[in-house]
């Protein structure tokens, strides 16, 4: 007798969650194989937000969540929870997603127990190993290890290509925007208390990696209070990374400002509302300098390299780095040339249709058949 071919999915933290939520639904809707979905507990709270609003359960979690957590613990943590859960059973085929610490160790983990692997969102590349660290690091290892590798862009499919990979390369899309279309679809809204979306132009911004803590985090809220005090019809919302590595600095300095609100992370209802009457982004994320464009949003990217050049290439988006002064003098300038910023505003989808989740699908049946 054949017996049921079985896929895990092993996500840990927010964007997995949010890139892989349409994945797991295609999958449990309009496939036979067998689907677990497993937690390393990178995150606890800002990946429950996600799972709760697609529906989704996890089988197992491994709860690997500490307080301040060092890349080093994440990582050991991960192997040995997985190793134990691979001696009790092992999947025919892993998905990780994307370049954190969960998606390398996940990835690692299902290779020491010969498991193969599928890397969702392979091939971004900023050719700099630092910078995003330890993302890049992440992205590349994980590549060397898998055997299916679904690149979101024809970008990233050349830039495996180039890297030598084995095993087969096809280009899906970004999963990301199946999971934007289907929540744009239920016209999501966002209310922050005291914040009057009509009264203001909105700028709605984020922060969080690792290469930015410290002092160009600080350089950042700098050029963010500047960008207020130049501009009276502007208001700032910055929902907070529930890092206290990153949230204590942002809230010591943008704090008690009438027109900065700091919230909790938005859950990803919110933000796609928020997305979507905001006048401009202020980001170092990488999944909104994705979304953003295809609502037609200017991105200013606060860091030095991305690994998404499409949307730059594209024009809705511009990297501006981390200093104050680049910070206000990019942001004036949209906030100040109507044609400078109707250029940018752009409604484009260079990173896929909304259809990434079910090319996965097929690709990965036609694999294990
Ligand atoms: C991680 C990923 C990064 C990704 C980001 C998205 C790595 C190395 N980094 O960075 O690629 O862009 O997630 O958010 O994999 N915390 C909570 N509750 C939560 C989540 C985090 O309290 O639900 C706190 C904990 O104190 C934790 C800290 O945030 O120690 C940092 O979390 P960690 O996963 O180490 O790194 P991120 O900065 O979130």
């Amino acid at each position: 007798m054949n017996h049921q071919k079985q896929v895990w999915i092993i996500l840990g933290t927010r964007p997995e969650a949010i890139k892989l939520a349409p994945v797991i639904q295609v999958f449990q809707r309009l496939s036979k194989l067998k689907l677990q979905v497993i937690l390393t507990g990178q995150h606890r709270e800002m990946v429950d937000q996600v799972m709760q609003l697609f529906g989704i359960k996890a089988d197992r979690n491994l709860e690997i969540m500490q307080s301040q957590q060092s890349l080093e613990e994440i990582t050991c943590r991960i192997l040995q929870g997985l190793a134990k859960l691979f001696q009790e059973q092992k999947p025919d085929l892993v998905l990780v997603q994307g370049d954190t610490t969960t998606a390398f160790a996940s990835a690692l983990a299902a290779f020491y127990h010969r498991i193969p692997i599928g890397h969702i969102e392979a091939g971004l590349r900023t050719d700099d190993l630092f910078n995003p660290y330890p993302e890049e690091a992440n992205r590349r290892l994980i590549s060397q290890l898998s055997q299916l590798h679904f690149a979101p862009t024809p970008w990233s499919a050349e830039n495996l290509r180039r890297s030598g990979v084995v095993g087969s390369i096809h280009l899906t899309g970004n999963t990301v925007i199946d999971a934007l279309l289907n929540t744009s679809a239920t016209q999501p809204d966002c209310n922050v208390p005291g914040l009057n979306w009509d009264a203001y132009r909105i700028l709605l911004a984020t922060v969080h990696r690792r290469e930015n803590w410290g002092e160009p985090l600080q350089a950042i809220a700098q050029g963010f209070r500047q960008i207020l005090d130049k501009f009276p019809d502007t208001a700032l919302l910055l929902p907070l990374h529930r890092n206290p590595t990153v949230r204590e600095p942002l809230k010591s300095i943008l704090q008690d400002h009438p027109r900065i609100f700091l919230t909790e992370p938005l859950d990803y209802r919110e933000l796609v509302g928020a997305i979507g009457r905001s006048y401009l982004l202020l980001t170092d994320s990488g999944g909104l300098q994705e979304e953003a464009p295809s609502l037609g949003k200017p991105v200013l990217v606060l860091r030095d390299t991305t690994e998404r050049p499409e949307a730059v290439t594209a024009g809705t988006a511009k990297l501006v780095g981390t200093k104050t002064e680049n910070i206000v003098a990019a942001t004036s300038k949209l906030l100040s040339d109507p044609s400078a910023y109707t250029t940018m505003a752009n409604a484009i989808n260079p990173f896929g249709d909304g259809h990434a989740s079910q090319r996965i699908l097929q690709i990965v049946e036609k694999f294990l058949d």
